[in-house]
């Protein structure tokens, strides 16, 4: 029986700490032999938001022992690599290049290729490495710190059709948690909260739902939140529970309305390639959103395209999608030497307009 391809991954671009073994047998059937995720939520959240210097610390002290425990989970060694794959951006400079010189020292030490992955497109090829998906497909990275459509056309080639100018998703929905009073993060309690509520309660903007294109914005809708927020409590002296829940199911509807009408738009560029089979991939924190599931859900059906979303492990970040990626550039030829360098940003689509700013999570790139 010939060796499976293994590749070991390396993830340290925001707040999680990562390493993953990914293999790929004789027969083309790939596995995750193990994925660590060392989160650093506890170190941050007297903050509000990632602290880069103190990510990059908690990365540079844990990134070897995410390796160790990623080796002995998958019952392999160093010597049973194929090539150490590792995110060397975008993201918090510092932690990725704690990641960087971790894959630097091993492939030196090993004698292994070593092979530079964009964390986006870690993110961006996980539906090949979960369902196998054929390319082109389209996806929708909707998360805390990204939210961008891309056309994948290989694991070197990816169309941007457009992202977030300002804030990405996931960042509102905490926000909006955070001014109502709801536990972080806040997804989830809005989510809840939304369940019991009346979304026609509060009229909340769509902001660039009805420009060409599929760039959105969300920081207008948490600054009307605010407003609305403010009205009821100058009104009444304070929140009741069911203002509370209006005020969520609103905000998750507006956040809905524009990710279906931007789908809308993402998926008919994307059937202009007459894809042969085609297929529409969701995929980060927010993608466990019921209600915007169902949303883009229907919007899949009514063009005829299939439907795929990454169980949430790997739809969060992780090292196997970083792995994964690093096997498909194996596979290409590609690989990189010792002047391999850390970038805060890094567009996977270089003809792409540039994005601003930077999210709470990290560079959007
Ligand atoms: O992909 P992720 O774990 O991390 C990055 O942002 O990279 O996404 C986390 C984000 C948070 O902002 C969280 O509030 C949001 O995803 N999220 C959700 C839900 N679960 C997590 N947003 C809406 N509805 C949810 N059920
Ligand atoms: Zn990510």
């Amino acid at each position: 029986m010939t060796r499976p391809l293994t590749i070991l991954g390396i993830e340290s671009s925001c707040d999680d700490t990562a390493a993953a073994v990914v293999t790929r047998d004789s027969s083309g059937q790939v596995r995750i032999a193990s994925s660590v995720v060392i989160g650093q939520t506890g170190l941050h959240s007297a903050y509000g938001g990632v602290v880069p210097e103190i990510a990059a610390r908690a990365h540079a002290e844990r990134v070897d022992i995410c390796v160790k425990q990623a080796l002995t989970q998958a019952n392999t060694a160093l010597s049973d690599m194929d090539a150490i794959a590792v995110t060397a951006g975008p993201g918090l400079i510092g932690g990725v290049v704690s990641g960087v010189m971790c894959a630097k020292g091993i492939a030196a030490g090993a004698g292994l290729p070593l092979i530079g992955v964009n964390h986006l497109a870690g993110h961006a090829l996980t539906p090949r490495l979960t369902d196998n998906v054929a390319y082109p497909y389209l996806m929708l990275l909707v998360s805390g710190g990204h939210c961008q459509f891309l056309i994948a056309r290989s694991a070197t080639n990816f169309i941007r059709l457009g992202g977030t100018i300002d804030d990405a998703p996931g960042e509102a929905f905490d926000k909006t948690a955070r001014i109502l009073g709801l536990p972080q993060p806040g997804g989830p309690s809005v989510e809840q909260a939304a369940s019991t509520g009346d979304a026609k309660r509060f009229a909340l903007p769509r902001p660039l739902l009805d420009k060409p294109g599929c760039d959105m914005s969300f920081s207008g809708l948490k600054t009307a939140m605010l407003r609305a927020r403010d009205g009821i409590v100058a009104e009444k002296g304070g929140l009741g529970r069911q203002d509370r829940a209006d005020l969520c199911a609103g905000f998750q509807t507006a956040v809905a309305d524009v990710l279906a009408g931007k789908s809308r738009r993402a998926m008919a560029l994307y059937l202009g390639m007459t894809p042969a089979i085609p297929t529409f991939a969701v995929a980060g924190g927010v993608a466990a959103n019921t209600a915007i599931r169902a949303v883009l859900e229907t919007v899949c059906r009514e063009n005829g395209v299939a439907f795929t979303a990454p169980p949430l492990a790997l739809c969060t970040d992780n090292a196997a999608m970083i792995a994964y990626a690093g096997l498909e550039r194996f596979d290409a030829g590609l690989s990189d030497d010792m002047t391999l360098s850390a970038r805060p940003r890094w567009p996977l689509d270089s003809s792409a307009t540039p994005m601003l700013g930077s999210g709470k999570k990290g560079a959007k790139a």
